[in-house]
């Protein structure tokens, strides 16, 4: 990970109209930077905003206000076709759903080389054809799969094929959205482990979108938690999971089940209730360093002491 910042997100907020129940506000005034070469993760539970954030990211939909920066330009505001064009290459999204995400009358070469033609990397059909091959043996496919159709592949497989999609266009930065949650369990490491290997091996930067802490984790450097439209907390993976400030990430965290029956047997789960504290004068605030909690003055200062006390008391 090094410290050029890649992504800049600031204030963004993505409000949809929505007939009767009045207006969803589906990220509300959400800010945070994403740096080369980490893996950013971004959780909460279900409705809470993860793929709204991830899509409006990559223009999928016009943001209701608020700034996104890549690699320093602004692509949401105005802007030459030129940066849009090569926007839309460094940029990819993995999506949730590898059984709706790829289109069914499409081959698995036309899937993959989708891209690299409407971007012109590759003019000609024998150079596609190879790429496509060398493309799909580096996510664990076989080449002969070239030919076939989506339906004729498991979920992890077709997840594999959605990865040598987003890849096959040199992408830097890639949104991969719950790309595991569909997935047998057994089958999510791999997933994974596919792609940290590919991080390391194309320096990619990844937000990776998850609705549980515990695979998260293993992958992420820092990690982002949601709660309706807003981000709660956000730090370092293992502060996080060492300190957890914010209550609703402590209910997060207290619903991770761990391999151990003691600890199972008296593991209580917390529920988180908004309404305990005053949300309408929360602001984001810096309690230790890099670590930032949504919380009023009151709390903020509650957990400055917590934190120093805590971590005071493990230095002796
Ligand atoms: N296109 C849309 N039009 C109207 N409302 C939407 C739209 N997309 C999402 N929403 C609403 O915005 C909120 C956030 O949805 P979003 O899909 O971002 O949540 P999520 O965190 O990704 O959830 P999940 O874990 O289930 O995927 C929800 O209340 C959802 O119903
Ligand atoms: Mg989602």
């Amino acid at each position: 990970m090094s410290n050029e910042k890649l992504l800049e997100v600031k204030n963004l907020k993505q409000h949809f109209n929505s007939g009767k129940k009045g207006v969803i506000k589906a990220v509300d005034g959400i800010s945070f930077d994403i740096y080369r070469g980490e893996t950013f993760g971004l959780v909460g539970e279900s409705g809470c905003g993860k793929s709204t954030t991830g899509r409006t990211i990559i223009r999928l939909y016009d943001a209701t206000s608020g700034e996104v920066k890549f690699n320093g330009i602004d692509v949401h505001g105005k802007k030459s076709t030129k940066n849009l064009k090569q926007f839309n290459r460094q940029m990819q999204m993995i999506f949730q759903d590898p059984y709706a995400s790829l289109n069914p009358r499409m081959t698995v070469k036309e899937i993959i080389s989708e891209g690299i033609v409407i971007h012109g990397l590759i003019k000609n059909e024998k150079g596609r054809t190879l790429r496509v091959q060398e493309l799909l043996e580096t996510v664990g496919l076989n080449k002969e799969h070239a030919s076939r159709y989506p339906h004729e592949f498991s979920g992890g497989q077709r997840q594999r094929i959605g990865i040598a999609r987003a890849l096959a266009v040199d992408p830097e930065f890639i949104i991969a959205d719950e790309p595991i949650s569909a997935l047998d369990v057994s089958i999510q490491a791999q997933v994974v482990n596919l792609m940290k290997e590919l991080q390391k091996k194309h320096q990619l930067t990844y937000l990776f979108i998850a609705h549980d802490l515990s695979m998260v984790k293993y992958i992420s450097d820092r990690i982002a938690v949601m709660y309706y439209g807003k981000i709660v907390e956000l730090a370092d993976s293992e502060e996080l999971y060492e300190n957890p400030l914010h209550p609703y990430t402590q209910s997060l965290l207290s619903a991770i089940p761990l391999p151990d029956p003691d600890f199972e047997r008296n593991r209580k789960r917390m529920v988180y209730d908004p309404k305990k504290h005053d949300t309408q004068y929360t602001e984001f605030r810096e309690v230790s360093p890099d670590h930032w909690v949504l919380c009023t003055v009151e709390e903020y200062k509650n957990y400055k002491q917590a934190i120093q006390e805590k971590k005071g008391f493990l230095k002796k």
